[in-house]
């Protein structure tokens, strides 16, 4: 890569982005990143950027390796605003991460995942220098009748019926990605779609506590929407971040779909799963089956919610459970082929680092930690 050639990341002040700016900075790519962000001036952006970096584990050396010339203050809706800046001009390579990611039904989905997304490829598309540009997409994105208890191929064709998604939010990231690559088929574009993310492998849960919460319920309620044998696609955000700077920054790719995702290799068994949380003292009830149960009849639950949560409102919880729960039931693992072959390495397992994602939650209700994904 060309000295004065920049990488435009979006989405740095949240888990994913924010990850993929610290493994940047790692890799010394410091002054070749541009991050656009959300705020006031540029200072107030490169504070809000200071301080999401130092979650997800930056040092006071590495934060200090950003600068202000390393903000760019704007927001996906309002993109014009920021075309003129000279700096758009030495972007060989766009990290776009920023969405709204939330499974609750927001009115601002469409506007940031699909118009957000397409207004950043109209700001970016024929511009000499740029050589990549990655939409970071969903692998749930293939919705809810891709297949049944088999591996996920790394497609491009992903359906939009509303009956093919279980929240807007799967929808709006598969409508971006369509409308990509039908209105600008000029964009070299490559997809990375991450399966589930939580946690971080030396962090545990401090950087964020998305999704984790879903599987302490499980556990506490002693049920399942699964079996306790099917499999769950699980990767750390590090290791993701780590994927998707490697794939920005090669050469040449052999694919222009990619799953981040832990595939048949790496993803494990509920079974699994609440053994290795018993393991790190959570519950202690190891090896019994969960009760199996449909999600439909999830508000079964709610006596139980009451007495084993009492944190939480046992009607929110039940609703959250339900959506959580017709993901798992789809028992989906999502192939990683393409990915394995650019040479990345598989993800480490979830049960490897789940003990320090139970360490760092301990005394966090699952009320609090459900707040990360109900924004
Ligand atoms: N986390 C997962 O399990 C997972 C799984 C699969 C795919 N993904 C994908 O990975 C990407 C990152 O997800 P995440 O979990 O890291 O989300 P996140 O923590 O909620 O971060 C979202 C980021 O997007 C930014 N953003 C939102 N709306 C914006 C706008 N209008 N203009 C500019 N920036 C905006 C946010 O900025 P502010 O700080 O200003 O709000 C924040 O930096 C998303 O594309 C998501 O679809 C995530």
């Amino acid at each position: 890569m060309d000295s004065e050639e920049l990488i435009l990341i979006t989405g740095a002040t949240g888990f994913l982005g924010g990850a993929t700016v610290v493994e940047a900075i790692k890799a010394g790519l410091a002054s070749r990143l541009l991050l656009l962000v959300r705020a006031q001036d540029a200072a107030q952006g490169l504070d809000r950027l200071r301080s999401q970096l130092a979650r997800l584990g930056a040092d006071e050396h590495e934060l200090a390796q950003l600068g202000l010339p390393q903000v760019l203050c704007g927001d996906l809706s309002e993109l014009d605003k920021v075309a003129a800046d000279r700096r758009l001009a030495c972007v060989s390579t766009v990290i776009h991460c920023a969405a709204l990611a939330t499974f609750a039904s927001h009115p601002s989905l469409e506007k940031t995942n699909v118009d957000g997304t397409l207004a950043l490829a109209a700001l970016m598309q024929g511009r000499a220098r740029l050589r990549r540009f990655l939409y970071i997409g969903t692998a749930m994105a293939c919705g809810v009748h891709a297949a049944n208890g088999n591996s996920i191929p790394e497609s491009a064709i992903l359906n939009l019926a509303q009956d093919d998604h279980l929240v807007p939010y799967t929808r709006s990231k598969a409508n971006g990605e369509n409308l990509l690559r039908q209105r600008f088929p000029l964009l070299p574009l490559v997809v990375l779609r991450p399966s589930i993310v939580i946690g971080h492998t030396r962090l545990g849960c401090t950087p964020s506590q998305s999704i984790f919460w879903v599987f302490l319920a499980w556990q506490k309620l002693g049920a399942l929407t699964a079996a306790m044998d099917d499999k769950i696609d699980v990767v750390p955000v590090d290791w993701c971040a780590g994927a998707i700077l490697q794939l920005a920054l090669k050469d040449t790719l052999a694919q222009q779909v990619f799953h981040l995702s832990a595939g048949t290799r790496s993803s494990r068994s509920f079974r699994q799963i609440d053994t290795a949380l018993a393991a790190a003292g959570c519950g202690n009830i190891c090896g019994r089956d969960y009760e199996r149960i449909e999600a439909g009849q999830i508000d079964r639950l709610l006596l139980r919610i009451k007495i084993r949560i009492p944190d939480c409102s046992p009607r929110l919880l039940s609703r959250a459970l339900k959506l959580y729960g017709e993901f798992a039931g789809l028992n989906y693992t999502f192939c990683n082929d393409n990915l394995l072959a650019e040479g990345v390495p598989g993800a480490p397992p979830f049960t490897d680092y789940i003990g320090l994602c139970v360490a760092t939650t301990r005394y966090i209700p699952i009320s609090e930690q459900m707040k990360w994904d109900f924004k």
